[in-house]
């Protein structure tokens, strides 16, 4: 049957509209992944120098794991998750984000038992039910650092650091400013918080409608809304530094100290807290330094009470995250461009049987030399063959016909000087290999493996 009378290609073509990502999902296409590979392969270089190892946690988690975790007064848990009940009746969530879920592994899996700090980087998708618009997708992706198993200012500031290092690598850590915060123990933040709420009662109605509910379920977000009566009012409420214990003042100025050791420039924001519920002494966030609060580029904290919320013992950590997307359109903004590895090097043309079966060899020997090689295997006709080089913008053609095979040679083609010339097929390899030059071949080394 041809397509003309298949009934489901003839029911696809009247199906309209044209099938398409859900909101908020994207593709990303071969030029963008120039991009993602080349962050992260700086992420992983900068991992692994500084002795972090990866971490995978699943896609699919129980709901609990982040009603637990996240919080479930935050917007996350109250709103943006991906939830649904699978076959076997089990609420089950798409991953918004990965702090819980590597908690949850760190304690299944018993890694209080390895030395401790464990730190771990990830590099993965997420999904958040959020209102697509510039640099908020349903579906993201993220790396992400944390070191968990102790706390030490020293260690926030190690987290801050790697960003840095990451952003620096990227051309664009000038583009973003450091904002930190520190917003005490769970203990002197209680008091603070009801401090709030008392300065709150009596003015809700100035409040948006977000605001007016988390009123007396997460007051510390009041602080942070973008909405205008919410901003002035946050400016005249009571500041968490009047309520700062010693200890988290101690810690906040080490913090500080360490910053300014390595040279980094931060600003202190006292309004920031984060849209997540685990934190608990220094907050951060790295915003676009033209655009401001929208939209941050990526941020973190400690979350030392995480661990024994999730049912393991107290374990202090702290961890960051960054949004991959916003931080190539970042890169993209400010001309920022990647080494692109994709560039074919060689096209092989070939007429007739013979020439073509010859190809199949000569293609993989030069692939295997590290030449980027294409063939157009499928097409026939010499002249489409020629065409399609052009297109891939090879510098060099080689061409094989009957005539060639034959007299065991090959005809090498300059595609800007259109010149071309014959060489031996036993040294058509070695004479390729020339051209491109040493180090331009693809090479690479996945290191040795060992068959026990
Ligand atoms: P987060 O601030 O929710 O933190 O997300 C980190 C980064 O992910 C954001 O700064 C942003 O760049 C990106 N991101 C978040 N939502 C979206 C979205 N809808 N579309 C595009 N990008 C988005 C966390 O996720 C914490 N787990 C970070 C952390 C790790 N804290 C401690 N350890």
């Amino acid at each position: 049957m041809s397509d003309e009378q298949n009934p489901i290609v003839e029911e696809a073509k009247e199906h309209k509209p044209k099938l398409q990502t859900p909101p908020g999902f994207h593709d990303i296409l071969p030029k963008d992944h120039e991009y993602f590979t080349f962050v992260k392969k700086v992420v992983r270089h900068r991992a692994r120098q500084a002795g972090y190892r990866r971490i995978t946690t699943p896609i699919l988690e129980f709901t609990e794991v982040f009603d637990r975790g996240i919080g479930d007064a935050t917007d996350i848990v109250e709103k943006e998750m991906y939830t649904f009940m699978d076959k076997g009746g089990r609420s089950m969530t798409m991953k918004p984000e990965g702090t819980a879920g590597i908690c949850r592994a760190y304690i299944e899996h018993g890694m209080k038992e390895l030395p401790q700090p464990v730190e771990f980087y990830y590099i993965e998708p997420h999904f958040r039910y959020d209102k697509p618009q510039k640099g908020r997708f349903r579906m993201f992706w993220q790396f992400g650092f944390e070191i968990i198993g102790e706390s030490d200012p020293a260690l926030d500031v190690q987290c801050i650091f790697i960003a840095y290092k990451i952003f620096k690598d990227l051309g664009v850590e000038k583009n973003f400013t450091l904002q930190i915060n520190n917003i005490g123990s769970q203990k002197s933040r209680a008091k603070y918080v009801e401090a709030l709420i008392n300065f709150y009662t009596g003015k809700e109605r100035s409040l948006c409608e977000n605001c007016q509910k988390r009123l007396h379920k997460n007051p510390l977000r009041l602080l942070d809304c973008k909405k205008e009566d919410c901003r002035i009012l946050a400016e005249l409420a009571p500041k968490f530094i009047q309520y700062r214990s010693k200890e988290d003042s101690e810690f906040h100025q080490s913090v500080k100290e360490f910053l300014e050791e390595l040279g980094i420039a931060y600003i202190e924001n006292d309004k920031l807290v984060r849209g997540l519920d685990y934190y608990s002494q220094t907050v951060f966030e790295f915003w676009d330094a033209e655009t401001g609060a929208q939209n941050a580029v990526g941020g973190g904290g400690r979350y030392d009470g995480l661990m024994e919320i999730m049912g393991g013992e107290p374990t202090p950590a702290v961890g960051f995250a960054v949004g991959i997307e916003r931080l190539i359109d970042n890169m993209k903004k400010n001309n920022v461009e990647v080494p692109s590895k994709d560039d074919v090097q060689i096209f092989v043309a070939q007429l007739g049987d013979l020439a073509k079966k010859k190809c199949l060899r000569l293609i993989d020997e030069l692939r295997d030399r590290g030449v980027r090689t294409i063939g157009a295997l499928g097409k026939n006709s010499f002249k489409a063959q020629l065409r399609l080089a052009d297109k891939f913008k090879v510098p060099y053609a080689l061409i094989l016909g009957i005539t060639e095979v034959r007299d065991g040679t090959i005809i090498i083609r300059d595609m800007s000087k259109g010149q071309q010339r014959y060489v031996k097929m036993d040294e058509v390899v070695d004479e390729v290999v020339r051209l491109i030059g040493q180090d331009n071949l693809d090479m690479y080394s996945p290191g040795e493996i060992v068959v026990a």
